[in-house]
């Protein structure tokens, strides 16, 4: 059976935040220090940012970074981070068994994140931190003035407030391994007094409350509820993670959209119960701030160390094949994830990869990562799709999927596929008569013979995207044969368009 899509017009998932396209950057491993941060560098910049990360973090066009944690965030105290250096503490960060020198701290990354062209979102620590501790943040950040916090930053060189919008408050409270782990009524009641304060200091912040650390965990989807009827009026998001690794099938693992799919779903159907039970008028968002491939199960202690090399996974043509997947369900529900994260962005299991000293060069997963931040904007539509079905280890998925995205001032359609079937190429019929005409401008497969193939400082280009002759259609049809496990972008033009 070959594969088919069509798209209509009228059939929308709904517009895509620009948020969907965030990504993280914790103190954790070189992602700090060693990643963004390398003073003495070659392409190290005054304030020692290398500018060859931030160029391959623009080229992401990453709207929003998540800082500073993570686990990291349950321990740690946000005046150690501000100020002048030589006066900042050397701190055990317990979190990830690791030396904290506190070189890089709010105004530094505030100021990286300029540069990378993103904005910040901020997290609040509801470990050992207070809900005071939380709102003197926001007026540290955010008071244009005249207060001794917002003073303190002026002094610190930064009279503009840092204006951050997305906040986070806490991380994974759920999980043992969090410093200052909490209940559900516990952590539902500290975030609210945090959020009260918060948005006392400044209305205009944006919330998101800690849902469970995943759909692995007891508490999961139990947690979020009980959090949600204390805090869903503050809120704006709820926070979910989730993160996947190949535990030996690769058919089932190419396959893990199909229970991001219903991941996203479930809590969707878990905020709309207590949308329900509150009588709130307001849709819940959804903040997916941490979204990957990880080999969790490969991380090994290390002595306390600056800046050790950890979380630091090599990415193969398969992983970013999976990876691809989770991106087509973000776009798939971009209706209810308001935020997305990838988890992480530099080093720590991420795009990026930064050698000391060295190259920076991006991994396999980068590339479907650009794609859907390129030209995943705007309205994400409702993919009409039929595709063979096969059994795996998440249920019945299609061995195709799909995503589709409409910029209608550009005049541009993209279609997104995953062929996740290994050995068949697919067939693949494409219908955008409705659009009336259409032309394919462009095409690109991310695909190759050796699923393990993955880049290296030495072999930086072993899997990358490729070229592909665009396909001429009929009437809007159009037939493609996409490759046996392939991330595939068909780029269109509609008539008429000013491009
Ligand atoms: O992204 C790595 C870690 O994964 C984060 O610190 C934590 O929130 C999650 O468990």
């Amino acid at each position: 059976m070959d594969a088919s899509l069509t798209l209509l017009p009228d059939l929308a998932v709904g517009p895509v935040a620009d948020e969907l396209f965030g990504s993280f950057v914790e103190h954790l491993g070189r992602a700090v220090y060693g990643g963004i941060y390398e003073p003495g560098h070659p392409a190290a910049d005054a304030s020692g940012f290398r500018r060859d990360v931030i160029d391959l973090v623009r080229e992401l066009r990453v709207p929003v970074v998540r800082y500073p944690g993570g686990n990291f965030l349950s321990g740690y105290d946000w005046r150690d981070g501000v100020g002048p250096r030589e006066r900042r503490p050397v701190r055990l960060d317990r979190a990830w068994h690791s030396v904290e020198t506190n070189r890089i701290g709010i105004d530094e990354f505030c100021d990286w994140a300029r540069e990378a062209g993103a904005e910040v979102m901020a997290g609040v620590n509801m470990g050992t931190g207070t809900p005071q501790d939380a709102a003197d943040l926001v007026e540290y950040c955010n008071h244009p003035g005249g207060t001794a916090w917002s003073d303190l930053r002026a002094r610190n060189g930064h009279r503009d407030p840092h204006a951050i919008r997305w906040w986070c408050v806490g991380n994974e409270m759920d999980g043992d391994w969090q410093i200052g782990h909490l209940d559900a009524l516990s952590y539902g009641r500290k975030a609210r007094e945090a959020m009260k304060l918060m948005r006392w200091t400044d209305e205009r912040v944006k919330l998101v409350v800690c849902g469970s650390a995943g759909p692995g965990m007891a508490t999961w989807p139990e947690w979020d509820r009980i959090v949600l009827e204390q805090t869903y009026d503050l809120a704006d998001c709820l926070s979910i993670h989730r993160y996947y690794e190949n535990a030996g099938n690769d058919d089932d693992f190419l396959s893990v959209f199909r229970d991001t799919d219903r991941f996203i779903e479930t809590s969707a159907a878990t905020c709309d119960y207590v949308k329900a039970k509150t009588r709130s008028k307001k849709t819940m968002g959804i903040s997916f701030d941490e979204w990957n491939i990880w080999y969790q199960s490969r991380e090994e202690p290390h002595p306390w160390q600056e800046a050790p090399r950890i979380l630091e996974d090599r990415y193969t043509l398969l992983d970013a094949l999976a990876f691809s997947g989770m991106a087509l369900s973000l776009l798939n529900h971009a209706d209810r994830v308001r935020v997305a994260c990838l988890a992480q962005l530099v080093n720590v299991i991420a795009p990026i990869v930064a050698e000391p000293g060295g190259p920076a060069w991006r991994q396999a997963t980068f590339y479907p990562f650009r794609d859907v931040s390129l030209f995943g904007r705007g309205v994400a539509l409702r993919p009409v799709a039929k595709a063979p079905v096969r059994e795996t280890v998440w249920g019945d998925a299609p061995s195709v999927a799909f995503a589709a995205t409409r910029d209608e001032a550009a005049g541009t359609l993209t279609v997104f596929a995953l062929n996740a079937d290994r050995a068949r190429p697919m067939r693949t019929r494409i219908d955008l008569s409705a659009f009336g005409p259409v032309e394919m401008s462009a095409r690109t497969e991310l695909c190759g013979p050796d699923l393990r193939a993955a880049n290296s400082a030495a072999r930086p280009d072993a899997v990358r995207p490729a070229a592909v002759r665009a396909a001429r259609g009929d009437g809007g049809r159009f037939a493609v044969s996409l490759k046996p496990a392939s991330w595939n972008v068909l780029r269109f033009r509609v008539a008429g368009s000013r491009r």
